[in-house]
Parts: structure tokens; C-alpha cells; sequence
């Protein structure tokens, strides 16, 4: 069974309140929320003063993904907004063990995202310091996109890389997980799935969820 965690970038921003209700109340494990910058990833979305007035009504763990350059800038506030995991990206990241090691001083757990062209290999010196490898299995910027199929791959390298070194090392895959596909993620070692369109756009999101749990 995976941890669940829907991306409220496909949430309906003029109502977040009955958003993260049903998120409250459903079978979800943690709240995804995507922070993009118009500069790492061609999109912008929120930012702290959002993070922080969805805190007051959420009652999950917020899994925050920066999708932002010099994220390193921005630790401490976004820990005072509520995240309760921080990841940053890999390829904006030139000193990722520090980066690590800050992240975690500020009380949270540290992720780190790679994009679809950034090998796991690259991860393999600090990967006993990772509590979330974020796996992106599209490339970062949108919801609503296909799941890209050579993450399946890279999949199974991570997990062997973790399981070689006893990692308790946390595998979650982000972008384009469907009812279709997420038996398969799981079993090519996913321990947390990310699904923003899939739970958003169901007619009833509370069941999509359920039906991503049952997995
Ligand atoms: C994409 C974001 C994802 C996105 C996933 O850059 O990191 O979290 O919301 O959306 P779906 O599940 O619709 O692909
Ligand atoms: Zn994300």
C-alpha cells in the first residue's frame, strides 16, 4: 500500500477550504503542493503566505515541492509556512549535501526531485542523507501530463541502490499517475504517489484516492 499524496495544483484555487477538506477526510496520506517559479519550470503557481493559510485547515503532512532556482534561500521560510518535507530539486542544487543537511536542521525531512533527463547514479554519495527521492516521471512545470515511460527504469535502479546501501531512503514518483498505471509504479518500487489530475478530475476525488490506496 502507497502513501497518497494529491497535488493541489489541480485543486480548485477558489476553494481550497473544501479542497483540503476532502483531502482531511479521504483516505490521502500527505498534501502535495508544487512551488514553481517561472524560472526553474515554465510555470508559476503559489508560494509561503498560501502554504501558510492552507496549514491552518489541513490535518496531513505537507510534502512541498520547489520547483525554484537558489531554493536554499527559502528553507526557513517555508518551514515557518508548514512544510513538513522540503524537496528540492537536484539540478539547481550545487551543494545538495548542504542543502540536505540545512533542510533537516529546520526540523523537516529533505527530498530531493530529479527530472526525467537526471540519472539516479547521480544521487548515489548522498543517498543515505535522502528521507524522498522525488522521481519526476514528467517534466516539471504542468499537471495533467503522460507518465513518461523510461521512469520505470530508473525506477528499478533506485530501489537497488537504496536496498544495496539499507537506505530507509523513501522513492515517491510525481507526474502522470492513473488508476492505469499505478499498480505497475508501485510495483517498480514507488512508496509514495503523487496524483494531481487523476484525484482532481474524477467525478468523485475522495474514491480516486481510495481507489489509489487500494493498490
Ligand atoms: C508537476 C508537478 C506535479 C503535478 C502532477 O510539475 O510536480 O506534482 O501536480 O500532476 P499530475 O498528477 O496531474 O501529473
Ligand atoms: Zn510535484
Amino acid at each position: 500500500m502507497a502513501i497518497i499524496a494529491p497535488s493541489m495544483l489541480s485543486s480548485n484555487f477558489l476553494n481550497l477550504e473544501q479542497d483540503i477538506q476532502m483531502v482531511n477526510n479521504s483516505d490521502a496520506d500527505w498534501f502535495h503542493l508544487d512551488v514553481m517559479d517561472g524560472r526553474f519550470v515554465p510555470n508559476i503557481t503559489f508560494g509561503m503566505p498560501i502554504i501558510a493559510a492552507m496549514k491552518k485547515s489541513a490535518k496531513k503532512p505537507f510534502d512541498v515541492h520547489l520547483m525554484i532556482v537558489e531554493p536554499e534561500k527559502y528553507f526557513e521560510a517555508f518551514a515557518k509556512a508548514g512544510a513538513d518535507i522540503l524537496t528540492v530539486h537536484y539540478e539547481v542544487s550545487p551543494h545538495l549535501h548542504r542543502n540536505l543537511q540545512v533542510i533537516k536542521s529546520l526540523g523537516m525531512k529533505a527530498g530531493v526531485a530529479i527530472n526525467p533527463a537526471t540519472p539516479v547514479s547521480l544521487l548515489e554519495d548522498v543517498l543515505c542523507d535522502i528521507d524522498l527521492v522525488c522521481v519526476m516521471s514528467v517534466n516539471p512545470g504542468f499537471g495533467g501530463q503522460k507518465f513518461i515511460d523510461q521512469t520505470t527504469h530508473k525506477l528499478m535502479v533506485l530501489k537497488r541502490m537504496i536496498n544495496d546501501r539499507g537506505a530507509s531512503t523513501l522513492i515517491e514518483v510525481d507526474g502522470g499517475v492513473t488508476l492505469e498505471n499505478a499498480a505497475t509504479i508501485i510495483k517498480d518500487g514507488a512508496d509514495v504517489l503523487v496524483a494531481g489530475n487523476t484525484v482532481f478530475s474524477a467525478a468523485n476525488p475522495a474514491d480516486a484516492i481510495k481507489s489509489l490506496k487500494e493498490f
